[in-house]
């Protein structure tokens, strides 16, 4: 007889305490692999090393836990090897989470496994409208100021923002169109530090979006393409210290010079599916 009685295994380590300046959810990568080719870093013939994968992201987990800040893991599904890119689960705000609609069929099931685990989370989880065909969660849209920066293009569908904004309870909207197939998400382009810093790449988007939002930060930190192609704007900040996969000279020295401490953390098998530690961790609350 099937044990039916057997509780399940839990999806996330905890439900979100809020007993941190900030909390973040990472996904556990014990499938991640690249089995497919979606965006242009992916390439099949250039496996990721998963044991070396696995030690990438506890020493990353540990790390982030170490500043104080509250990491809660969500438990793997197999067969859905980009799980671990949590800050496409989708968009949290308060006490809602927003669950991603992937635009890649090589993506979709990951969409039911994070809507439970938002509801595990104590979130409330909303689906948007079948109309919405594409919406990638937190790695196309950022909350700066009293704004909503949104990318799309490669993977969000631009209506997608007012449902967003509209859940932010109406609040405005500054486009980032994102006009280069490898800079696919707005977490490659775009990276909130504080209420009056942000790294903006000046090459992932139009010069009228990239006008707009250099207007909107008291003080941006213009990303050329370099920067932006080392991945610098997938970064996470915790307080003075930002975690980055490799920090080019120049935006090593412009953090430095406003106070903040960049810490390099090797992702280098993530990057082999086009993705650094800013995927891999969707932000729950905090500054
Ligand atoms: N292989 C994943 C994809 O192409 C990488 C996702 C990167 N995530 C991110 N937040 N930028 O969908």
């Amino acid at each position: 007889m099937p044990d039916t009685d057997a509780t399940p295994d839990p999806i996330v380590t905890a439900t979100i305490q809020r007993n941190a300046p900030v909390g973040f959810l990472l996904a556990r990568p014990s499938y991640f692999a690249v089995e497919y080719e979606i965006n242009p870093y992916m390439h099949l013939e250039v496996q990721a090393d998963r044991a070396k994968a696995i030690t990438q992201w506890e020493t990353f987990r540990d790390r982030l836990a170490a500043t104080g800040a509250e990491v809660i893991v969500q438990e793997p599904i197999a067969g859905w090897p980009d799980l671990v890119f949590a800050n496409n689960a989708g968009f949290v705000h308060g006490n809602r989470g927003i669950v991603s609609r992937f635009r890649h069929p090589e993506r979709e099931g990951e969409a039911p496994h994070d809507e439970a685990t938002f509801r595990a989370l104590g979130l409330e989880a909303i689906v948007l409208p079948d109309e919405i065909t594409a919406f990638e969660g937190a790695a196309d849209a950022v909350v700066f100021g009293d704004k909503l920066i949104v990318g799309h293009g490669p993977r969000s569908d631009e209506k997608a923002k007012h449902h967003i904004a509209d859940l932010l309870g109406g609040i405005e909207i500054i486009d980032m169109p994102l006009v280069d197939e490898r800079f696919y998400h707005l977490d490659l382009a775009f990276l909130r530090v504080s209420d009056e810093i942000a790294l903006v790449s000046e090459v992932a988007t139009t010069p009228e979006a990239f006008a707009a939002i250099t207007s909107h930060v008291p003080d941006p930190i213009v990303l050329d393409l370099d920067d932006t192609l080392a991945f610098c704007a997938n970064s996470v900040v915790v307080d003075r210290t930002i975690f980055m996969h490799v920090a080019t000279p120049r935006v090593r020295a412009a953090l430095e010079q406003r106070g903040y401490e960049v810490v390099e953390h090797d992702v280098s098998e993530f990057l082999k599916a086009g993705g650094s530690v800013g995927c891999m961790s969707l932000q729950l609350y905090g500054h």
